[in-house]
């Protein structure tokens, strides 16, 4: 049986750091509020001439260089993000070209905080059917070109970034499982009312912001990732004891918590980077997956479950050996 691999990891953060004491500045509220409702600390925001499509190329070269492979290896680049470069060229083209990768598929998801998670579960079954040998799978984000700076209730919340993860073939498993998901009634929850077919003329205004009831998200959240969770498990036949790692998405401390409490983890078998980098959407999961590699918490062979939910509402997971 052919498995897809992980084999290289990177990420890049923008060089520019807004701490919560920073954002006290701007809006009525407090690092004390943000920290014990959400876990963030800081976040990394992009410049104003900074894009998506930047980002990438420099976490695609680092998670190159982690796997040892050339642009010329690379036969396959599949994006999640929900804040590309522009409507079209898709950012994996511009990717692509950027970095010198040979014509081949390269094109983008939308699945809003989900996107890496179906990036790789997409690739995952392009490997399997024999047809990718070397994908390049990023999760990307400048969702602080979204934000309504004056709004207290979302522009704490965020974060940009971007995290890729080279994926290959491989004899020994690899992904062991993917589950992916949404449900569409839950749209109103968490969006963003501004597009190319719909409310184009309010770009720009006070209209274009993301609109979030926290609360209600926290809730099916929480309910969701604890099913999918249970789901990922069970399509591969492993227990939650045999988990080393918990990658979650990183949204919120307290969900991440929730969902360690019901896989029976203590928090040092959770990666969390919410603190540093904040909810960066399709970003977190691929960046929190490459900081615990790095710093060597994360071991190959290791048994790891991450997963993810976003807007929409979107979700997966996926249970993978390193
Ligand atoms: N600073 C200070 N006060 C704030 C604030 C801020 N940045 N943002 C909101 N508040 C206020 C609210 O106005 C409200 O005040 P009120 O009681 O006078 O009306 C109060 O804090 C409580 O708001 P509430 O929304 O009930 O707080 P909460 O405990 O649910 O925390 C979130 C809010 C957004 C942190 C939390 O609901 C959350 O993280 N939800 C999930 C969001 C998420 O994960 N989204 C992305 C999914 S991918």
């Amino acid at each position: 049986m052919t498995y897809s691999r992980i084999v290289g990891m990177g990420r890049y953060l923008p060089e520019r750091v807004m701490t919560n004491f920073d954002l006290e500045k701007i809006v009525d509220t407090t690092d004390e509020w943000i920290r014990t409702r959400t876990g963030v600390e800081r976040r990394h925001v992009v410049e104003e001439d900074q894009t998506t499509s930047d980002m990438c190329v420099e976490s695609a070269k680092s998670a190159m260089d982690d796997a040892g492979v050339t642009p010329a290896d690379v036969d396959m680049v599949i994006t999640g993000t929900t804040s590309p470069d522009v409507v079209f060229p898709n950012v994996s083209t511009i990717i692509q070209h950027r970095l010198g990768i040979p014509a081949c598929p390269a094109f983008s998801l939308e699945a809003a905080c989900s996107g890496f998670i179906y990036a790789l579960t997409v690739a995952d079954k392009f490997i399997k059917a024999g047809e990718a040998k070397c994908v390049l799978v990023t999760g990307a984000e400048c969702i602080t070109k979204l934000l309504d700076w004056g709004d207290r209730n979302t522009c704490v919340l965020f974060g940009d970034g971007a995290g890729s993860a080279i994926v290959v073939p491989s004899a020994e498993p690899g992904i062991l499982s993917c589950e992916l998901g949404a449900d569409g009634q839950y749209r109103e929850l968490l969006h963003y009312p501004v597009g190319v077919s719909k409310n184009l003329a309010a770009a720009g205004t006070d209209e274009a912001n993301i609109i979030m009831q926290g609360n209600e998200v926290f809730k099916v959240a929480v309910k969701t990732l604890g099913r999918i969770a249970q789901a990922a498990l069970d399509k591969a036949g492993v227990t939650k004891e045999e988990l080393d790692w918990l990658v979650p998405h990183q949204a919120n401390i307290r969900i991440i918590q929730a969902m360690a409490k019901r896989l029976n983890m203590p928090m040092e078998k959770v990666i969390v980077t919410v603190q540093d980098h904040g909810n960066t959407s399709a970003a977190s999961v691929p960046m929190a997956l490459d900081v615990g590699r790095r710093d060597g918490r994360i071991k190959e062979g290791q048994l790891i479950l991450m997963e993810a939910f976003g807007g929409g509402f979107t979700w997966g997971s996926v249970l993978m050996r390193m």
